[in-house]
């Protein structure tokens, strides 16, 4: 028989922002057969990506205690899912979006934050992300007033996001099952307020941050810590260990769950599938069971071209 679920009526696309299922892994992890895998969705948020939470709860704690409103514009560099989600946030909201992004970030991405009204600014592509974030720096002291600057990689609405809803969400969902939560480090958000809710659970749980293996990788969105400019977000005694994946098994696995499970997922959710599949494996033979969480952060096609590209040469 099929459960009747009611659906969600929603007073704005905001409002879609979280609540994400869970998923079991039915094939990728049968080396560890006593254990469950499973896989919260993210990308099934209303922007696509797991972004769309700290970008949402930034926009709101600015907005309650005055630091934003809708005559100053929003402002930050990020040429990744944090962009598409404050364009998306912005464009729902009625405010204005600057976003900073290297000149070379691939038209795909400006074409998706364009078609939410975003205004684009370009920084040196020789200087990458560290330039964009100087260049951001810069329009704000030279006019401090018409900004807001959002800040992720600084701003603690970004972990609390997790906190106050993927935490929870997951602990909902599993209860007193979970055993282990594994997640990738980019600003550091997910990991760290999940984390602090999850280690607040009457038992333990292993909470394991997923790095990329080499610095220079194709993991997009993670972070490897040692060669970056560390986020002040980020706390190193949080994670109860970390993880290395290379670039290569992210991408396999990204390759195998969407064969083997139905999952399209982006790079960044390949390792972290990958690292819940070897935590499962320990797990099964140190103690026979238990169960694992980890996160899906985007789509694969969020790394197409839009549809906007293609109808300027279909149509
Ligand atoms: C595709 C992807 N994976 C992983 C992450 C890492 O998430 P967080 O910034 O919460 O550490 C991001 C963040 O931008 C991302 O866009």
């Amino acid at each position: 028989m099929t459960r009747r679920v009611r659906s969600r009526r929603l007073g704005s696309v905001i409002d879609a922002v979280g609540q994400t299922p869970l998923v079991r892994l039915n094939h990728v992890a049968k080396s560890a057969p006593a254990v469950e895998v499973y896989v919260k969705l993210e990308y099934m948020n209303p922007g696509g990506s797991v972004k769309d939470r700290p970008a949402r709860r930034i926009v709101e704690d600015a907005l309650a205690d005055g630091r934003f409103s809708s005559e100053k514009i929003l402002i930050d560099a990020t040429s990744g899912n944090t962009g598409v989600a404050y364009a998306m946030v912005g464009a729902a909201l009625g405010f204005e979006v600057e976003l900073v992004m290297p000149s070379n970030v691939s038209r795909a991405r400006k074409d998706i934050t364009q078609a939410y009204g975003a205004r684009l600014v370009h920084s040196d592509p020789m200087e990458g992300s560290d330039g964009a974030i100087r260049l951001v720096q810069r329009r704000v002291s030279e006019a401090p007033d018409k900004y807001f600057y959002a800040d992720q990689y600084s701003n603690p609405s970004n972990p609390l996001a997790h906190y106050h809803g993927t935490g929870p969400e997951i602990l909902d969902a599993l209860g007193d099952r979970i055993t282990c939560f594994v997640t990738g480090l980019g600003t550091s958000g997910t990991m760290m307020g999940t984390t602090r809710r999850l280690h607040e659970h009457t038992r333990k749980i292993h909470c394991v941050a997923v790095e990329p293996a080499e610095a220079l990788h194709g993991l997009e969105g993670m972070k490897h810590m040692e060669s970056s400019i560390v986020p002040a977000i980020y706390d190193p005694a949080l994670p109860d260990e970390i993880f290395r994946v290379s670039t290569e098994d992210g991408w396999d696995m990204a390759d195998r769950v969407a064969e083997l499970e139905g999952l399209f997922v982006g790079h960044s959710s390949g390792a972290n599938i990958f690292a819940a599949v070897k935590m499962a494996e320990r797990l099964q033979r140190d103690v026979g069971g238990g169960t694992v969480v980890t996160i899906a952060c985007d789509r694969a096609d969020r790394y197409f071209s839009p549809l906007k590209w293609e109808r300027k040469y279909v149509w």
